[in-house]
């Protein structure tokens, strides 16, 4: 198994965001996460990718327990997961050679990392990776030359260059148009396949869920409403899972997640 949660519960600020989650995708698998705004998926996402520890329950990633692990192998295990965010974590100033050589930083020495930085020496593949993206020619620009959309394609590609066994992406498509939206998809799909990793792709569009993904995941509310193949998705259950709710609650003060604090 590439992810194995076992009633799986997370609070942030003191509130319940997930209960009991149990979910299990084989090495190799494909899933849709779907579901309204607010229902869970990024915060499902973070605690496949350790970046959220969760309350109670048990998870394993890659066959190991993460939150068991001494420092060493955790940083080990990370380095074979990888995740697109819906809006990367791209330094303004840092040029988009390094954003993408960064998806690759913790496999090396440290030494090899600092210079990584200054000058990457996988120029090539990382040209490959971004030329998968139609940004092959931006390889020397500074992040904040780009626009919201080519942002996320260089997370992609960061993504691509570290290829990862277990892939995470958070509304990876939300910043492109329906047609770059269909063929990033695509894309990664593709890789996952091509490479036997496991995929785990959160989207608004269902859609591109039905589209791409032999296996739907629907959250609402903290819990999994459904787990099904798509072709057992019935109309009824996606118009469950997206049913009006009760007027939106406050949102809480979120602390800045580790990507989002100011450099
Ligand atoms: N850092 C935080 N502190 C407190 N509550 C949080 C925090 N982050 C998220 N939440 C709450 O957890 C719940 C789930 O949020 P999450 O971001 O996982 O939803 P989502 O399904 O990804 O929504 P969206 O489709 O809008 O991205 C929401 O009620 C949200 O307000
Ligand atoms: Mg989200």
């Amino acid at each position: 198994m590439s992810l194995l949660f076992d009633r799986v519960s997370l609070s942030l600020g003191g509130s319940p965001v997930l209960h009991e989650i149990s979910l299990a995708l084989a090495d190799g698998e494909q899933a849709a996460l779907i579901g309204p705004s607010g229902a869970g998926k990024t915060s499902l996402l973070l605690l496949a990718n350790t970046v959220r520890r969760p309350n109670a329950g048990q998870l394993q990633l890659l066959g190991q327990a993460p939150w068991s692990l001494p420092g060493q192998a955790l940083r080990s295990l990370r380095r074979d997961i990888g995740t697109v965010y819906q809006s990367p974590p791209l330094p303004p100033r840092q040029r988009v050679v390094n954003a993408v050589a960064a998806g690759r930083l913790g496999s090396q020495s440290l030494a090899a990392s600092l210079a990584q930085l200054v000058l990457p020496r996988d120029t090539a593949a990382i040209e490959t990776a971004l030329t998968r993206v139609n940004l092959g020619e931006r390889l020397w620009e500074r992040c904040d030359q780009l626009s919201g959309g080519q942002r996320q394609r260089v997370g992609i590609a960061r993504v691509l260059y570290q290829a990862p066994r277990l892939l995470l992406a958070d509304e990876p498509v939300s910043a492109l148009d329906p047609r770059l939206a269909e063929q990033t998809v695509r894309l990664l799909t593709d890789e996952a396949r091509s490479r036997n990793a496991t995929l785990l792709m959160s989207l608004h569009s269902v859609e591109l869920a039905l589209a791409f993904f032999p296996r739907l995941i629907g959250v609402r509310q903290g819990r999994v409403m459904f787990d099904l193949p798509r072709e057992a998705v019935s109309e009824a259950q996606l118009a469950a899972l997206y049913a009006d709710e009760q007027p939106n609650e406050p949102r809480p003060i979120a602390e800045p997640l580790p990507w989002n604090r100011p450099c």
